[in-house]
């Protein structure tokens, strides 16, 4: 692991998911684009943004992230938090071999990576934290997802979840045809209200302990602007990215109404689930 990572500095910045992120590592000139700019994604740039910081306050030993995809976040998690044992859990077999693989090329001794269906079989354990990025979108019935998030946890441990947020403000990718290129949109349900989630967690034993709408103003052009571009061809986000992930980096600074939801819910454990 790069020695910048380690002096991660308590804010976060789009580079920290750098050169160490793709495989094989980058070297030369995309490795320099990497630590400089950031992986050019914006949702997962502000994504890291929150989870990062809100870690940082809530110290842990154990930490489950569930749907963790190609375990871009949880291996910055383990990297971060490297005295901490993390599990990283997806359905999609390709995407936990490449999570496995990040794991391994930056000596991630604490992540741990296995493919599972979280709606046929949940794993059992006692942990600090649950991590659930992006992932709500996917699950065809949330509420047994929270009671086996629930069961999961620690006495009094922690949910941390980011869901896309009922709102008018997807301007472009609304009226687009881009949508209907980008394959993952399909799946999703449409994004949930705040009532809506407030009432899931709650009625499943949890306390909500912070909720910040996010991906705001400048950040909402940036993943706007950034899907279109995906949608045009790939390597076009390259090229704009750089100024797209910087305004990322600010998304809690920006006032107003977010596309996205970022939670901490604490389990409540006199709580029934
Ligand atoms: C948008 S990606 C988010 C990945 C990662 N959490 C992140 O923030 O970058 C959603 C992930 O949820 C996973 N997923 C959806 N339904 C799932 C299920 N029933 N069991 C396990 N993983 C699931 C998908 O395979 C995908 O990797």
């Amino acid at each position: 692991m790069s020695e910048y990572l380690m002096a991660a500095a308590r804010h976060y910045r789009p580079g920290l998911l750098g050169r160490d992120y793709v495989i094989p590592q980058a070297q030369g000139l995309k490795g320099c684009y990497l630590d400089w700019f950031g992986m050019p994604d914006v949702r997962l740039q502000v994504t890291a943004l929150y989870l990062y910081q809100a870690l940082l306050d809530f110290p842990f030993n154990s930490l489950l992230d569930v749907g963790c995809g190609t375990g871009t976040l949880t291996n910055l998690l383990a990297a971060v938090h490297h005295n901490s044992s993390i599990l990283g859990i997806d359905r999609d077999e390709q995407a936990i071999a490449y999570a496995k693989k990040l794991a391994d090329q930056n000596h991630l001794s604490n992540a741990r990576f296995q493919m599972q269906d979280l709606e046929s079989e949940f794993p059992a354990g006692a942990y600090d934290i649950i991590t659930c990025m992006a992932v709500l979108q996917f699950i065809h019935d949330p509420e047994a997802l929270f009671q086996n998030i629930y069961r999961a946890l620690s006495k009094d441990g922690y949910l941390m979840m980011q869901v896309p947020r009922l709102s008018k403000t997807a301007y472009l990718m609304k009226s687009s045809k881009a949508v209907k290129r980008l394959p993952e949109f399909h799946e999703a349900r449409g994004a949930f209200g705040d009532d809506e989630i407030i009432a899931l967690l709650t009625q499943s034993g949890f306390e909500i302990v912070r909720m910040q709408p996010i991906i705001k103003s400048a950040s909402i052009l940036a993943k706007e602007v950034f899907y279109l571009l995906l949608s045009i061809h790939p390597k076009l986000i390259f090229v704009l990215c750089p100024l797209l992930n910087r305004l990322t980096a600010f998304d809690e600074r920006y006032a107003g109404e977010g596309q996205g939801l970022f939670i901490i819910a604490q389990k409540i454990s006199s709580a029934a689930a």
